[in-house]
């Protein structure tokens, strides 16, 4: 825990794009704005839009701005992924995750930090603890999302509201720990087993209300896919959560 008024610890934000030539410049601008001192790394997966390029030219002009360019899109894990150890080598104290369409309000950025400052390994920004909200978003992510939380509650019990939020901040002590093993989720569910990992390496998990809006540019790459893998995994890794159980109690 270090004091409030001490200066922020080297921080960077990963901000992962997949076709956010829309979306990006707008994020970038209020996430500069709002926290000046933490560096930002957009990892773009050769984003046929010019994302990349647009985000290159934003860099030249920007000294705290970098990016990472992969070849072909590979996932939102793989990026998160190619992000932190990019930050982690050149010694980042706090890693961020942060979407590019400005769904999670950078002006929140702040509340993620101040739970880390006061002792959280990992600060989740949380749409389903009380103040967190959602604006805009159609019924039937709505209903995903909740459901989705509801199913890993139920199957993981990891006593965290928002196991799927991709607004999150990391102490780099463990996400050492975390990229260390072989994290091979490629959608969402990544979210869901950087969470239970955390959890199972003992992390202290912090959970503060955010305010989520629907992008107004560009679309999501959410699709069924990403759904079915989160289906298969979490079901997977619950049923042998219940055989570890088992195996212990006829120990
Ligand atoms: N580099 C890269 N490669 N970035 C990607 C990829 C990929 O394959 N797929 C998605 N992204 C980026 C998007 O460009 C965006 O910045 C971020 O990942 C989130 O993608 P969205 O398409 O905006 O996700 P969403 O808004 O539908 O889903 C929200 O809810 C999910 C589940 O709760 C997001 O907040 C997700 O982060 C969250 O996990
Ligand atoms: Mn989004």
């Amino acid at each position: 825990m270090h004091p409030s008024n001490a200066p922020l610890p080297p921080t960077l934000v990963v901000i992962p794009t997949y076709d956010e030539r829309e979306a990006l410049p707008g994020t970038l601008a209020r996430l500069r704005a709002a926290v000046p001192a933490a560096d930002v790394l957009v990892v773009d997966d050769s984003s046929p839009d010019g994302t990349g390029e647009w985000a290159e030219a934003a860099a030249a002009e920007d000294p705290s701005v970098h990016v990472l360019h992969r070849e072909g899109k590979q996932g939102l894990g793989p990026a998160y992924l190619a992000g932190f150890a990019w930050g982690l080598e050149r010694g980042y104290r706090q890693l961020a995750e942060m979407d590019a369409d400005a769904s999670h309000r950078p002006e929140q950025l702040p509340r993620l930090l101040e739970a880390v400052r006061r002792g959280a390994d990992l600060a989740i920004g949380s749409r389903w603890v009380p103040r967190g909200s959602v604006h805009d978003w159609p019924l039937r992510r709505l209903l995903l999302s909740r459901g989705a939380n509801l199913y890993v509650r139920a199957l993981l019990g990891l006593g965290v509201s928002d196991a799927t939020a991709g607004f999150r901040l990391f102490r780099a002590e463990l996400l050492e720990q975390l990229i260390a093993e072989d994290i091979a989720s490629q959608g969402y569910c990544f979210q869901i087993d950087m969470t239970r990992r955390s959890r199972d390496l003992g992390a202290a998990i912090a959970e503060v209300p955010i305010d989520f809006d629907e992008r107004t540019e560009g679309t999501s790459k959410m699709s069924s896919a990403i759904v079915r893998e989160a289906l298969v995994k979490v079901t997977s890794w619950g049923l042998s959560r219940r055989v570890q159980g088992l195996r212990k109690a006829l120990r």
